[in-house]
């Protein structure tokens, strides 16, 4: 076995181990207003769904390349709310534009030619061509250093392409639903086959137990 001890390695060679250790990762396209009402866009794939009650999301949020924060993580700060699109292969291309680093009153949306619609529950607007929209108000933005942070949602409407979602059993109707995800540097990958796995009672597990006289 290798083993990276994170003490001695340099702060790129963790993200380069990290990122390529913990694949698939979703990918949060998110949606914010900047200061001039702009639509800001811009993906982020430390992300993860992390509590029901109350519906929670994360995403970590680093620096800009010549320091500071991103303008997600100031855009969600100011207006108490953001929004998470969820992009399918489809969408791939204009996702990974909208991570160029675009000056903050340039707003990426419009720029790399994505319509959008009118936030629901959230003056935030979303992109009407991603399938699945977590819109958010911030429940928390924990900084971990000046200009690190973790954007915590909380998630206050899903809206989502018709046919995915099942309107009785809200459940996915998995081939209607290709979303992208992040291995590491500049590669992704579809969902892949999905198969059925039950979790079996613990009893069929560990069989009988043996009895001694
Ligand atoms: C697929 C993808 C995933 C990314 N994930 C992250 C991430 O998790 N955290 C982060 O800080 N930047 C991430 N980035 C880089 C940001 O998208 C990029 O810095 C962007 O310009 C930030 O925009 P903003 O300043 O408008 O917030 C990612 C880029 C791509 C293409």
């Amino acid at each position: 076995m290798a083993t990276f001890d994170f003490s001695q390695l340099e702060a790129r060679e963790r993200y380069k181990l990290l990122c390529a250790a913990v694949i698939p990762r979703p990918v949060a396209w998110i949606t914010t207003l900047n200061a001039e009402g702009g639509v800001n866009a811009a993906p982020f794939s430390f992300f993860n769904v992390f509590a029901d009650e109350p519906p929670l999301l994360i995403v970590g949020i680093g620096r800009r390349p010549e320091s500071g924060p991103k303008d997600t993580v100031l855009n969600a700060e100011r207006e108490g709310a953001f929004t998470v699109n969820l992009a399918d292969t489809a969408l791939a291309e204009k996702m990974v534009a909208t991570a160029a680093d675009f000056p903050p009153e340039i707003g990426e949306a419009e720029a790399v030619g994505l319509a959008v619609a009118d936030g629901v529950t959230q003056k935030i607007p979303y992109l009407k061509d991603a399938p699945v929209v977590l819109e958010c108000s911030v429940y928390e933005i924990r900084y971990l250093d000046v200009d690190r942070a973790l954007l915590m949602g909380k998630v206050s409407a899903l809206i989502a392409r018709d046919g995915l979602f099942d309107l009785d059993t809200r459940r996915l109707n998995v081939p209607h639903w290709d979303p992208v995800a992040r291995l590491f540097a500049t590669s992704y990958a579809p969902l892949g086959e999905a198969y059925s796995l039950p979790i079996p009672d613990w009893r069929t597990i560990t069989g009988p137990k043996e009895t001694s006289e």
